[in-house]
């Protein structure tokens, strides 16, 4: 098969995970004889640094002629305490993520058997945890006008905004993939106080009829906040608008043992993307101590979802869950071993793969 795909690397550690699964894309590609070709644009500080634009059009022109965009990360401390910065990175990812359409994003928490004891969780309440969040992500609060100050400057607002459309193109697939699963969805929302709840609980209440092999249950999204880390394995597909899952997916995360390890796919149009649920970690940048893992099982879901190769991307997941069995590993997993450089780990993961 061709496959087009756009590298953005971002910031911080984002270039040297990036170049991890890079080496784990290109070593697939040979084994199973398909022609990738890449081609690389800026997006978040360092398009700041560059351009004056966190996602300027030629990145832009980059994604949206590709097949898929493989993303590292964002961000930069230099903007995060000065709230009065006219350009931020993160300005740039939530612009890719409306110009080209991806209002889904797909979050799974999964554990691997030789790592599920550093959860800080117990053992058996984590153990086999496997869930996935569909994450609205072009709308709500996110997006919403107006937003901003008073003339004073001493007040500020956001705006919520749903339409019953984004519900149901979000839903929809947060259905689709409960028939696929465990058959049992979560809508989770705020709808004894927020109108955008109300609105998303009746929708997905219209919606619920036509797939009659799921079933439905409703949690407000304080409850699942808690109920989330304390019995984990109740869940199978949740899904949520935009601000509520971007928090809960980072504590889902937790459930894992390590942030470094979980890949997220964004979808909604031709050109998907994949990224690493994690930052740009920047006190590691250049050190080659990441953890490339979650870059690399996001190029799993590359395969997966975006081209429906699903051997290819089984094969990535197990070459990771070998590298974790013999302890081939960074340092924030190493547990008193060994630990590798990122890049030492992207090399044997690719060697693995073709060997
Ligand atoms: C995420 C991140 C982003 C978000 C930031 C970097 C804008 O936290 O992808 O979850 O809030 O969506
Ligand atoms: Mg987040």
């Amino acid at each position: 098969m061709e496959m087009n795909i756009a590298l953005l690397p971002g910031d911080g550690i984002g270039p040297e995970v990036v170049a991890q699964a890079v080496k784990v894309v290109k070593a697939i590609g040979q084994k199973f004889g398909h022609q990738i070709s890449f081609k690389e644009g800026l997006v978040g500080a360092c398009a700041i640094d560059a351009t004056g634009d966190p996602y300027p059009d030629a990145t832009h022109e980059i994604c949206a002629s590709s097949d898929a965009v493989l993303f590292g990360a964002i961000g930069d401390p230099k903007y995060d305490n000065d709230p009065k910065a006219k350009v931020r990175p993160e300005q740039g990812l939530l612009r890719m993520r409306q110009k080209l359409g991806l209002f889904a994003n797909v979050r799974p928490t999964f554990t691997f058997p030789s790592l599920v004891h550093k959860s800080p969780l117990k053992l058996d309440r984590v153990d086999g945890v496997d869930l996935v969040f569909f994450r609205e992500l072009t709308g709500g609060v996110y997006f919403g006008e107006p937003r901003g100050r008073n003339e004073q400057g001493t007040k500020a607002f956001d705006t919520n905004v749903y339409s019953k459309e984004e519900i149901i193109r979000l839903a929809r697939m947060g259905f689709e993939a409960a028939q696929k699963r465990r058959k049992l969805l979560t809508c989770v929302d705020k709808a004894n106080v927020m109108a955008t709840s109300r609105l998303w609980r009746e929708t997905v209440q219209e919606l619920a009829p036509e797939y009659p092999d799921v079933k439905v249950e409703y949690e407000f999204v304080d409850a699942v906040a808690m109920r989330l880390i304390q019995w984990p394995k109740a869940y199978d597909v949740l899904i949520t608008e935009n601000l509520f899952g971007d928090i809960l997916t980072d504590e889902a995360s937790v459930i894992s043992g390590s942030m470094g390890l979980m890949p997220s796919a964004s979808l909604g149009s031709k050109v998907k993307l994949f990224e690493p649920i994690h930052g740009s970690y920047p006190q590691a940048a250049g050190k080659d101590i990441a953890n490339p893992l979650g870059t690399v099982l996001s190029a799993a879901m590359l395969f997966d979802y975006g081209f429906g190769l699903t051997e290819e991307a089984k094969l990535i997941s197990d070459v990771v869950n070998l590298s974790l069995a013999e302890g081939y590993v960074t340092e924030d997993i190493a547990d008193g071993g060994k630990a590798y450089k990122t890049s030492e780990v992207g090399d044997w993961l690719a060697a693995k793969i073709l060997a």
